[in-house]
């Protein structure tokens, strides 16, 4: 099942959560800046042993003081246009956090809407390219049951309900 709700990702009572991160995986600002002010520094700790993290690939920590049980961060690309790979760097994101989701057995996931806050991805086209990844992975077996898009603005809740509903009619 994929739902869209507008909500707070750090209070979500799902199994995991996903990160909007940078390549350093040491936290940020947007919702990055939330999840490692509400999971505490116990999570930049962990974060410190990961490496980095490439654009387009994920991975995972625990959920720490969060209602989630895991966190899972990927690295959205920065958008330049369109034209030097983004859609299918964001694709990867979407995809990998989910592979990740279906190894540690996660039910229930949540995503932000990766890439289109500091890194500029174009809201819409992100929204088309996250249901359509979401949805190809759904089609085939796997832990996962129910993936919610945690918008933060009313504008991209209407934009993921629309995207939703279209697909259900199709
Ligand atoms: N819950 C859900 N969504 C949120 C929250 C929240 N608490 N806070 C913000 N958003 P951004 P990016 C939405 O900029 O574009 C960081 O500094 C926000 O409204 O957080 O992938 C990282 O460290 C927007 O829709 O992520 C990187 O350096 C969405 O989350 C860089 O920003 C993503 O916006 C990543 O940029």
């Amino acid at each position: 099942m994929i739902r869209a709700i507008q909500e707070d990702i750090t209070t979500l009572k799902v199994d995991a959560i996903v990160n909007a991160a940078n390549s350093s995986l040491l936290g940020g600002g947007g919702v990055d800046g939330a999840i490692h002010r509400a999971a505490g520094p116990d999570l930049l700790e962990e974060c410190r042993t990961l490496g980095g993290c490439e654009t387009g690939d994920a991975k995972i920590t625990k959920g720490y003081q969060l209602p989630a049980r895991y966190i899972i961060h990927t690295v959205g690309p920065v958008w330049h246009g369109g034209d030097k790979g983004e859609p299918e760097a964001l694709a990867a994101c979407y995809r990998r956090s989910l592979e990740l989701a279906k190894e540690y057995q996660v039910k229930s996931i949540a995503f932000p809407c990766i890439s289109t806050g500091v890194y500029r991805f174009p809201a819409e086209r992100a929204a088309q390219i996250a249901v359509k990844t979401v949805q190809s992975f759904l089609s085939e077996p796997s832990s996962v049951q129910e993936v919610l898009f945690c918008c933060f603005s009313e504008a991209d809740l209407q934009t993921y309900r629309k995207l939703l509903a279209a697909s259900d009619n199709a």
